[in-house]
């Protein structure tokens, strides 16, 4: 077998692993509804409908991210960069990752001056998508996800930070983790699901944009790790760039 045959392998078997968790669910707890429906109180059909949303948002965000993959690969898209208000997309995303993390509070900090950035809105709501379910998905139970935009010593970029408390990374995994299909052995990644396709797509989509991407795990006070993705995207509207001040 030759590296690509190997690789195909391995993401035939990710991907398929990844679509039959939330499928599998889907379809027991429609079916739970449709035998047991008049059995059933108010607030169980609630709970089930809920599952039923967060697993098919959890199929959207594999299958998104399996075109990007794709698209990534093949090299044929054209993408149109546009303006946009990373603050519009991270307040959408942040919708969707709740519904999936209720246990989690999300807190925006975005500096006024935050310029748009000029990127695909598609490819944009990807990156952040990626970075804060990962937050959430790797946080720990109860804390707060800190999503943090500005303007910040840099005239070309505008940064995102996406910031949880949790197990860390180790240094030496900082590259690791963007490589494709890579996960890191630790007790909570075997716990959780994933495909370890994420950041490796987010990463490309981020390069895509003429950004750069970066990751720093230090430990705080209390012996828990603070983890930061930080993604530095072109801003847009370069007159305003050069009036706005940092103030971060
Ligand atoms: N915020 C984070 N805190 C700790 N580990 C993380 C975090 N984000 C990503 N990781 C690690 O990086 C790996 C790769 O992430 P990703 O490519 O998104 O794949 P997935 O989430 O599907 O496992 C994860 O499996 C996890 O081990
Ligand atoms: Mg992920």
């Amino acid at each position: 077998m030759n590296g690509n045959e190997k690789n195909y392998e391995d993401f035939i078997s990710t991907v398929s692993h990844e679509l039959r968790t939330p499928l599998t669910s889907i379809r027991g707890f429609a079916q739970t509804m449709l035998t047991s429906w008049d059995k059933l109180d108010d607030g169980s059909k609630k709970k089930f409908l809920k599952i039923i949303e967060e697993q098919s948002n959890r199929l959207i965000n594999l299958v998104e991210n399996m075109l990007s993959a794709t698209k990534l690969s093949q090299q044929k898209e054209s993408i149109i960069l546009k303006e946009i208000q990373v603050k519009s997309v991270i307040n959408t995303v942040i919708q969707v990752v709740k519904s999936q993390y209720p246990d989690k509070i999300f807190t925006v900090k975005s500096d006024r001056n935050t310029p748009p950035v000029l990127a695909d809105r598609d490819n944009l709501t990807r990156i952040i998508t990626n970075l804060v379910e990962n937050a959430a998905k790797y946080g720990d139970e109860n804390s707060t996800i800190l999503i943090e935009t500005g303007f910040c010593g840099n005239d070309e970029f505008v940064s995102v930070k996406i910031t949880n408390t949790g197990i860390g990374i180790k240094e030496e995994d900082y590259d690791k983790i963007f490589t494709k299909f890579s996960r890191l052995d630790n007790p909570l990644t075997r716990r959780v699901q994933g495909s370890g396709l994420g950041l490796y797509i987010t990463k490309n989509l981020v390069e895509k944009t003429g950004g750069k991407i970066s990751v720093k795990s230090t430990p705080d006070k209390d012996g828990k790790f603070l983890t930061t993705f930080e993604v530095l995207l072109p801003a847009g509207n370069i007159e305003r760039q050069a009036r706005s001040k940092c103030s971060m």
